[in-house]
């Protein structure tokens, strides 16, 4: 195959939801669909379990579980799917949203009794920064959950998005049946089966058809009129405005007993986008330009103590990645050769010759990466949209065996590059701060310092609101207010003057008193909130 024909096998796409409304359940079907698992169970362990907040062993093993689950490639329908795993935890949110910036797509999952959740709305921010398509998986329709049409209205307002149902469900809770689909004007009724694809499927070609009454009862009239209202409210479904993230098209159906999947499957291999051109300093680059070009976008440590090499995540952006051959590090200006590229295949890792735009490999690093570095065959550019979003939990670091202070440094310093946390620099003096988005991350950083670094420290909380990304054309006003407010701005790890606020209050103030400061609350400028 040529690198066009490549490219046009392969959709890469995220999985985001709230913690729980079925994200790995999700995961779990479309693996069973696309044949690369038998039998369900099998992601379940990659979830750091939410009640688990201290238990370390469990999360250290999970880890190790995640690296292999971390992408899943299958094939369906003749497609190559890559998808990528994200967090459950609401505490690794950050990574979450790093994970976005390597996806083409994603599926939103909602629960239908809970509606849109905190994580949902903070997760449709960061798709909307770069206009990725979205479809919703509006999951558990098994449950009294609530009416559809609010559950459409409620996505509208809060998710700032414009949805078009494509399928219905038959009845809700007890009375769930299966799904109509709009699209093809038809009805699956599947028997439930948790565990496998049920064979078992009645298909019924036209919604008049009164076999439809004999199977569902008093649902197929309900169903008729919902369907009026569908057609006669909601236009037709455009595909360029789904590719541009202006709507996304809706998506009933239960993921435990295996309803609505499948119609969902079936369109996204139809509809999602093939991997696109990435924004580069120097502009787009397309997937087919025959040069090699990927960014690192998930560093992961080795969990043996004795290895301390991690695996870098790398998004093949363009042309053709291949084993042995050198590539460019840009930020480095360095050629490195990879001996042992990995793919990830649902449950297993395996080593690789070659891989194209879309692909995410694994790469053996022995210290020479950081998130968001470019890889290219030789080219000087680099790959933008890998931003540090605003942290929401700010502590100092308190270093507690002086001896150690050497190996605590390059703990803090190696485990924020991993992106477990970010870390801010004081200017003058040694003070050191910590933020992340979840409590859990102070624990993770204190457990693993201690069992990889042999260092140890203890976080002093810090009142910090938000940290601010500044910039001004106007010379005079930035430098008195980076000498008026020095007390409170930082280095963040490139560099970059961050400003911390105390208060939405003070934030608010200074924003007055500051006039021509932009303030920034992703590292990445030109994304202006
Ligand atoms: P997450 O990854 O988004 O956090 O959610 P996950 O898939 O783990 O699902 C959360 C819970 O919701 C699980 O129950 C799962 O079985 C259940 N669930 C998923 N899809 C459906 C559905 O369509 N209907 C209903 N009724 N439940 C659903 P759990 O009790 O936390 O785990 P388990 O003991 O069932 O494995």
């Amino acid at each position: 195959m040529n690198l066009i024909e490549e490219i046009e096998k392969r959709k890469t796409f995220a999985i985001i939801s709230h913690p729980d409304a079925g994200k790995t359940t999700l995961t779990e079907k479309f693996l069973l669909f696309g044949g690369a698992i038998q039998t369900a169970g099998a992601v379940k362990n990659n979830k750091i379990k939410k009640t688990a907040t201290s238990d370390f062993m469990e999360i250290e093993k999970q880890r190790g579980i995640s690296v292999a689950t971390s992408v899943m490639g299958f094939e369906y329908k003749n497609k190559l799917i890559n998808l990528l795993d994200t967090p459950g935890h609401k505490d690794f949110a950050e990574d979450t949203y790093r994970t976005l910036t390597a996806v083409d797509s994603v599926i939103l999952v909602i629960d239908c009794v809970k509606g849109v959740e905190t994580q949902t709305e903070k997760l449709m921010e960061v798709c909307r920064m770069r206009n990725t398509p979205v479809i919703v998986f509006i999951n558990k329709c098994d449950l009294e959950g609530q009416d559809p049409f609010s559950l459409l209205d409620e996505l509208e307002e809060k998710l700032g998005i414009q949805v078009r149902p494509m399928t219905w469900p038959i009845g809700i809770g007890a009375t769930f049946k299966g799904v109509y689909n709009l699209n093809h004007k038809n009805v699956n009724l599947f028997q439930s089966d948790k565990t496998k694809i049920s064979k078992n499927i009645i298909s019924i070609s036209n919604i008049e058809d009164t076999k439809l009454d004999e199977l569902v009862g008093n649902e197929a009239g309900r169903l008729r009129e919902d369907v009026e209202l569908i057609e006669g409210v909601y236009d037709e479904l455009s595909e360029e405005a789904y590719l541009n993230g202006d709507i996304a098209p809706v998506y009933f159906g239960s993921a435990v007993n295996n309803f609505g999947i499948q119609e969902m499957l079936d369109q996204f291999i139809g509809i999602a986008p093939k991997p696109k051109g990435r924004e580069t300093d120097i502009g787009i680059i397309e997937p087919t330009r025959e040069k090699f070009s990927g960014f690192v976008f998930k560093i992961h440590a080795n969990l043996d103590p004795n290895h301390r090499d991690r695996i870098a995540f790398l998004r093949v952006c363009s042309g053709k990645f291949e084993r042995n051959k050198f590539f460019h590090h840009v930020r480095l200006g360095k050629k490195l050769r990879f001996a042992n590229p990995t793919s990830f295949m649902a449950k297993n890792k395996s080593l690789i010759d070659e891989a194209f735009p879309g692909d995410v490999i694994g790469l053996y690093d022995t210290g020479n990466f950081k998130i968001g570095d470019t890889m290219t065959e030789g080219d000087n550019f680099t790959f933008k949209g890998i931003p540090s979003f605003s942290p929401e939990i700010f502590k100092e670091v308190v270093n507690t065996d002086p001896l150690k202070s050497k190996q605590l440094e390059k703990g803090i310093s190696q485990l924020t590059e991993e992106g477990v946390a970010q870390l801010f620099s004081a200017r003058m003096g040694n003070k050191k701060y910590i933020g992340t988005v979840g409590e859990l991350q102070f624990e993770v950083i204190q457990y693993r310092l201690k069992h990889e670094y042999n260092a140890s420290c203890t976080f002093h909380p810090m009142n910090f609101y938000k940290a601010c990304w500044f910039t001004s054309s106007n010379k005079e006003m930035l430098a008195e207010f980076i000498r008026l407010k020095s007390n409170y701005i930082v280095h963040d790890k490139d560099e970059n003057l961050v400003f911390l606020a105390q208060t939405q209050g003070v934030l608010r103030i200074t924003q007055d008193n500051y006039p021509d400061i932009s303030f920034h609350f992703t590292s990445e400028f030109k994304n202006k909130n």
